[in-house]
């Protein structure tokens, strides 16, 4: 899928099956918040290398990296792992709704406390472009930052406000 048929896709989710919801999810935003990860932590790695006298946010950012890195990963697997699935077996599966409903809470706590580390990276990508737009490894990892935050908004969007209520009967 391109960039102009996701974007187009985007605009048109609502009116899709929850098959093509997920594999919209999965092909666009999962892959993209994959990718674009490895290259924040890339990044992370060379602006520590590189510079002398590194802004303090640059340490705060990654004493809390590995972590947040670790944990998205963990978010998008149990998604494409577990929850899809059964999303996507529903109606000849033998799970009950029940364990399906609960799978849905334990994501959407996870993307409570996402919004919250997207809050600190925010702030986080602000400063450095403030303090260090003009070097050239600070600036392309404020952009990476500020390009990450964007995409997970959307993506939790479409996961908290079409797909989950769709399966919890709310929608
Ligand atoms: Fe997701
Ligand atoms: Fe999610």
């Amino acid at each position: 899928m391109n960039q102009t048929d996701a974007f187009v896709m985007g605009q048109h989710l609502p009116k899709f099956g929850n098959l093509q919801v997920i594999s919209y999810l999965v092909t666009t935003h999962h892959d993209f918040t994959r990718h674009i990860m490895e290259e924040i932590s890339e990044l992370i790695y060379l602006a520590r290398r590189e510079m002398v006298n590194p802004p303090e946010e640059l340490s705060e950012l990654s004493a809390m990296w590995q972590q947040y890195h670790q944990g998205m990963l963990e978010h998008l697997r149990e998604e494409e792992e577990i929850l899809f699935p059964w999303i996507e077996r529903q109606g000849q599966a033998a799970e009950a709704g029940a364990v399906v409903d609960d799978q849905i809470k334990h994501m959407l706590v996870e993307h409570k406390h996402h919004e919250e580390s997207m809050e600190r990276v925010k702030m986080l990508a602000d400063q450095l472009s403030e303090k260090g737009g003009y070097i050239p490894v600070l600036a392309r990892l404020a952009y990476k930052l500020k390009q990450l935050n964007t995409d997970l908004k959307e993506h939790m969007e479409i996961e908290t406000g079409l797909l989950f209520p769709r399966m919890q009967g709310k929608s």
